[in-house]
């Protein structure tokens, strides 16, 4: 681009409607503000910090990767796919469940490729929830969860666990008093951030029996499987659900993968705007 090319994106005339007059969506002022990312702010400006704020490893995307997804675009993967994912992807992740959690899944109706584990539970809490709904998570949970139930309009009601001999273990007589008629779905995530408690086959059983009992969605953030040191990977929900259950696991690369800067998409706003 030329510099001659260049020009302000112009302000518009002060009698004109803008942005800021005619405002955000409510449900945009119940989200609350992310200390994660204000945490995150500060530490990008400081040299010789460990940054612990964002669930990431250190270790940069392994070469194999690299290599794959560079000879994937010299061949020209480069454009939008099924609207379910490559089916390719789809295949291997089938594989890979089979052989990490003796799961078999269905690549062509029971797998959706998203661009980010953030963007899955976007739309999977978008197609759960009703304006007005609640949401069950187990807390202290990574604020996003209850931030996308409050963008949709829904109520996040946040379950403390409870800490017994040393252990985080869910409050089910909380949950019960937590139930409501507009209840809907309970969250929470496995290997969780920030407890690093993992849901054991009891847990799960007995969250699985409460979802069924109560008539609510189950969605088991799994993004954090394989950062998990008693075996190749935590065990999934899946391993014990049926097929017929209303359960909905999230999944990434991200973590796994170590390709937390892998998405890439961006939108452009008006800045009066922001509060
Ligand atoms: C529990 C949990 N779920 C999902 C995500 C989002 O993962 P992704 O990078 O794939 O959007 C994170 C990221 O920190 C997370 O901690």
């Amino acid at each position: 681009m030329s510099a001659a090319s260049v020009v302000d994106w112009p302000r518009k005339m002060e009698n004109e409607w803008s942005g800021a007059q005619i405002g955000l969506a409510s449900s945009v002022f119940q989200v609350k503000p992310s200390q994660i990312r204000e945490l995150a702010d500060v530490a990008f400006t400081m040299e010789g910090v460990l940054r612990l704020q964002f669930g990431e490893s250190d270790m940069p995307t392994p070469g194999f990767i690299k290599e794959a997804a560079s000879r994937a675009m010299a061949e020209g993967y480069t454009f939008y796919t099924e609207n379910s994912g490559l089916p390719g992807l789809r295949e291997a992740l089938a594989e890979k469940y089979l052989e990490l959690h003796q799961v078999r899944l269905d690549p062509a109706s029971e797998i959706l490729v998203t661009a980010s584990g953030v963007q899955a539970l976007n739309l999977s809490i978008r197609c759960l929830l009703n304006p007005g709904d609640e949401a069950l998570l187990l807390t202290p949970n990574w604020p996003n969860a209850a931030a996308i139930v409050s963008l949709f309009a829904g109520h996040p009601r946040e379950v403390p666990f409870l800490r017994r001999e040393g252990r985080f273990v869910p409050d089910f007589d909380a949950l019960e008093s937590a139930l409501t008629p507009r209840t809907r779905l309970l969250v929470y995530s496995s290997p969780s951030n920030p407890l690093g408690w993992v849901a054991s086959p009891g847990d799960q059983q007995r969250l699985l029996d409460f979802c069924r009992r109560n008539g609510l969605w189950l969605l088991a953030d799994e993004v954090y499987e394989r950062i998990y040191y008693q075996g190749e990977a935590a065990p999934s929900i899946l391993r014990i659900a049926g097929r017929d259950d209303a359960v909905v696991v999230v999944q990434s690369f991200s973590k796994s993968y170590c390709m937390t800067g892998w998405p890439h998409f961006h939108f452009i706003l008006d800045d009066s705007i922001w509060f």
